[in-house]
């Protein structure tokens, strides 16, 4: 009965509505006037029926809605911008202001330098060894898991506690390292960041892609395009002599018989920094570093992974070549590289391109950095065995076609000629410090843990 009244009431009220009333129950200040519920729905209709009467009105609505979906976008964007700015892991004004300061330069004529790899095992010692002169520093690694992350980890607080700041970040990122070059104007970049080790490949040969070929690439476009360009110095490898049988390994020996991809995307990094210094003007220096060993060094090379085992009683694998002929390596300490890697920076040249266009001949040059006295793999665990004072127990086979040479053995003269570059370990000495630093790292003692 209500409900029939109510809308005997809802009729009538329609039927008596005069079409004046009609435009006075929309005042021109809303709320203060209460809409009447009958009427609503009739006015509404004709409202919005005399709004888009004329093309003109239509052309205005139109307008109105473009104009506020675009300031709806632009405020979303500027809300991601902005917490990002203050959020993210990188870019943000907290962030900045550890990159600032880790490139800070302390000494007069020092560099500012950006160092990728750095919590690798190169890396980190060219890092400290820079800071440690008064050099500006900033680290870029994506801390892989190719080895033990633990380990590029306890490398990276041992640089922060020398106030060197490494940067979370792949060289394939074209934003981080960009944004890298927007807040500091390195003036050299120190490149060691790559997939590293021969036999790796067989496992995993995109790895090799991604961060050798590719990420040079990556790094090399930002280079190139920053003004001013940095000096690059960056870490071939004695590996590009492939099957070269020429001995010692000289910076004018053939190149183009790779054996493993290792090799050969180290042989296509030294071509691509070549037409990079051709076409944009960047001073290019590569170096063609020799098994390099030490402290802090990389689980998957023999020397550290043949500690591991024979401490802790394990047999270790020695790969014969032909014939029985022992392989041989020109081991370098790590310290001598660091002395290298330092020369070649100090007397790198500078880029002459700026904003990505060539204004000039710049630099490019290649150099061996070995220590000129190889030494065959049982001579390397004999001094294991007399510095760890434990006998290995060996497994001798022929070694398989996966990528490794039967010798390398370089030639430093042109190093040495043009920076100074002259190593002074000797395998002895330079294995009796890894040892050491093997033992307090790790806390092993013929494989039981010390603690
Ligand atoms: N150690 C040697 O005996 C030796 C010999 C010849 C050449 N090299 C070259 O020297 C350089 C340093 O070697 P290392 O022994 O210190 O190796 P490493 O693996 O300890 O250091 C390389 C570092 O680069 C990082 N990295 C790899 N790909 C990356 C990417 N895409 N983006 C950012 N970071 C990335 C890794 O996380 C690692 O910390 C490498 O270029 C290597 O090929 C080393």
């Amino acid at each position: 009965m209500i409900k029939f009244l109510e809308r005997e009431n809802h009729n009538q009220t329609q039927k008596r509505m005069p079409l004046q009333l009609e435009d006075e129950l929309f005042p021109s200040t809303p709320g203060k006037f209460k809409v009447d519920q009958r009427g609503a729905h009739y006015f509404m209709n004709r409202q919005i029926h005399r709004c888009f009467a004329s093309t003109s009105t239509m052309f205005l609505w139109a307008l109105f809605l473009i104009a506020l979906t675009a300031s709806y976008l632009s405020f979303q964007s500027f809300v991601d911008t902005g917490s990002k700015y203050f959020t993210a892991s990188w870019g943000g004004i907290q962030w900045e202001k550890q990159v600032r300061t880790s490139a800070q330069i302390h000494r007069s004529g020092g560099m500012s330098v950006l160092v990728t790899g750095a919590a690798g095992f190169v890396g980190s010692h060219v890092s400290l060894a820079l800071k440690k002169r008064g050099d500006g520093v900033v680290g870029l690694d994506n801390f892989n898991n190719y080895y033990d992350p633990s380990l590029k980890r306890a490398r990276k607080n041992l640089l922060e506690s020398h106030d060197v700041f490494i940067v979370e970040g792949d060289i394939n990122d074209f934003k981080i390292v960009s944004k890298l070059f927007d807040t500091v104007a390195f003036t050299h970049v120190m490149h060691l960041a790559a997939q590293a080790g021969v036999r790796y490949a067989l496992e995993n040969p995109m790895s090799y892609v991604h961060s050798n070929i590719a990420g040079l690439v990556n790094l090399l476009e930002v280079c190139k395009a920053a003004n001013p360009q940095p000096s690059i110095v960056w870490a071939s490898s004695s590996s590009v002599y492939g099957l070269n049988e020429k001995s010692p390994f000289s910076e004018l020996d053939r190149t183009d018989q790779p054996a493993s991809l290792y090799a050969a995307t180290k042989k296509a990094g030294e071509e691509i920094t070549h037409t990079y210094n051709h076409i944009y003007g960047l001073s290019i220096t590569g170096l063609r570093f020799f098994t390099v060993y030490g402290p802090w060094g990389r689980p998957d090379m023999a020397y550290f992974s043949f500690t591991r085992n024979i401490l802790q009683g394990k047999p270790i694998t020695i790969y014969r070549g032909k014939n029985k002929v022992d392989l041989a390596r020109d081991f370098t300490y790590i310290d001598d590289v660091v002395k290298g890697c330092l020369g070649a920076l100090d007397s790198s040249g500078k880029s002459t391109g700026s904003g990505g266009k060539k204004r000039g001949a710049a630099p490019y040059r290649i150099y061996n950095l070995g220590n000129t006295q190889p030494v065959t793999v049982p001579t390397l665990v004999g001094i294991l065995e007399k510095h760890l004072k434990v006998k290995a127990k060996k497994n001798m086979i022929e070694m398989p076609g996966n990528g490794d040479v039967p010798f390398t053995h370089a030639n430093i003269s042109l190093a040495r000629k043009d920076f100074g570059y002259k190593p002074t370990t000797d395998l002895q000495t330079g294995l009796k410090k890894f040892v050491r630093w093997y033992l307090s790292y790790y806390g092993y003692n013929n494989g039981k843990p010390v603690n």
